[in-house]
């Protein structure tokens, strides 16, 4: 071979041993592009500089792979190496708590009724209001930390807990200030919708027109979201404030999401499809027409990612299942998150999301591995970039205690992570002991 046709590449990361490699990336076939993990047995994965390089099996890598003189050679002893995960979906920023409102739920009151009251997201609002930019900062950075030690490398920051304009960009600012200094990738979303705050609880359409002309051109003006969401709900928003909201989004350059379908059917996955949303988010009650409307294929505009978000659904306890096995069955994409949030779901644990995919929404390993990887980032859309082990995506690797795919879901509630690197770095060392 001529010294012009180089045939390896250099590293200076080089993660071998895998049990399992799983890439997560997408790979056409006649079965659909969704079928698979790209699991690689025996697999090995190389960077350099932060991104991924190469990656293919034991046998290929001394030949393909050269690493640079002062690389790190890990071994990852029988161990599944796999992506990042990706949080599509957090209420990242608020202060306080909703332990009391937890204990009112188990005595019998709905979600709406607490909120109607005068608790939830509004209780939420009033913390978080009274709570200084420092004391916001450190509660982000706090939980930017603990989603990293869960194997987390890219989270979405949702706002909407300010619910003015000063109160929602003070939010993104924190975002935007925290992430500046954070290993973990922040995406943030502008949810000024997501609840008619009590400076304007009778007249919620004059609060709509102000998030419209003034809150969503100033997020814009200012680069502080990457999204705009809103809370389509009996209430919160209606389908036409939210559709108004979404619509001024877009055309400021704000991507559209949607809470759609959570605790009633509102037709909000409809909606979201004919916004051309980038997600549409929990469909707990989401209709036929709705599941349909995610998975129309042949369309030419892209369809909204479904985000499930089973958490809120076991936390709520009021019952109603988003149909996982439907949408996938048609076609749609699913993607699952913890909905991170102090009301519906106070817990960071994506992988005990992965669990309840399998237990409560059938879904099956590959699926739910893929659901918290590549299409969490494809809700982001942020998935040239990350969300699977692929040439030029960012080198964010987790090597788990698990040596098997099938025991990622199975083992529940506990945290399987040993160690994860962001960017080609190590920012993450565990034991089963806990952390070194
Ligand atoms: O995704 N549904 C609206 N927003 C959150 C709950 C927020 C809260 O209760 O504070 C959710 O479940
Ligand atoms: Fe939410």
């Amino acid at each position: 071979m001529s010294e012009s046709t180089q045939a390896w590449v250099e590293a200076d990361l080089i993660i071998s041993g895998a049990g399992e490699l799983l890439t997560c990336a997408r790979v056409s076939s006649a079965l659909g592009a969704r079928s698979t993990l790209g699991a690689i047995p025996g697999g090995a994965v190389a960077a350099y500089d932060g991104r991924v390089v190469w990656t293919g099996s034991a046998e290929a890598l001394p030949e393909e792979v050269r690493l640079v003189r002062g690389g790190q050679n890990v071994d990852a002893d029988g161990r599944v190496v796999m992506p990042g995960l990706v949080e599509c979906h957090a209420h990242l920023a608020f202060a306080g708590d909703r332990a009391d409102e937890f204990q009112l739920r188990v005595a019998g009151a709905t979600y709406q009724e607490i909120a109607a009251a005068g608790g939830g997201i509004m209780s939420t609002v009033h913390a978080t209001r009274a709570a200084s930019d420092e004391m916001l900062r450190a509660l982000t950075r706090r939980r930017l930390d603990h989603f990293l030690r869960y194997g987390v490398t890219t989270v979405e920051a949702k706002s909407g807990y300010g619910l003015s304009q000063e109160q929602e960009l003070r939010l993104l600012e924190v975002y935007r200030d925290v992430a500046a200094a954070h290993a973990v990738d922040v995406v943030p979303t502008l949810l000024a919708a997501h609840a008619v705050p009590v400076e304007y609880s009778d007249r919620p359409d004059d609060y709509v027109k102000m998030i419209v002309k003034k809150m969503i051109p100033a997020a814009a003006k200012h680069k502080l979201a990457k999204f705009c969401d809103a809370f389509c709900e009996k209430g919160a928003f209606t389908p036409e404030q939210c559709r108004q909201v979404l619509e001024a989004g877009s055309e400021h350059g704000l991507l559209p999401k949607l809470h759609a379908d959570q605790l009633s059917y509102t037709g909000g996955a409809e909606l979201a499809a004919e916004l051309g949303a980038v997600s549409a988010d929990h469909l707990d009650h989401v209709s036929e027409a709705g599941v349909a409307a995610l998975a129309a294929s042949g369309a030419n505009k892209r369809l909204p990612v479904a985000v499930l978000l089973p958490g809120a659904t076991f936390f709520l306890g009021e019952g109603g299942h988003a149909p996982a096995r439907r949408l996938l069955d048609a076609g749609a994409r699913v993607a699952l998150s913890t909905d991170l949030n102090p009301g519906s779901s106070p817990t960071q644990n994506l992988w005990l999301m992965a669990t309840m995919g399998g237990s409560q929404l059938r879904m099956t390993a590959e699926e739910v591995i893929r659901a918290i990887t590549i299409e969490a980032a494809a809700a982001l859309a942020v998935d040239d970039e990350v969300g699977s082990l692929e040439v030029g995506k960012k080198a964010d690797i987790l090597i788990l205690e698990e040596t098997r795919t099938s025991e990622i879901p199975y083992r529940y509630g506990m945290n399987p992570v040993w160690r994860v690197y962001k960017d080609g770095r190590l920012v993450v060392k565990r034991d089963l002991a806990g952390e070194m």
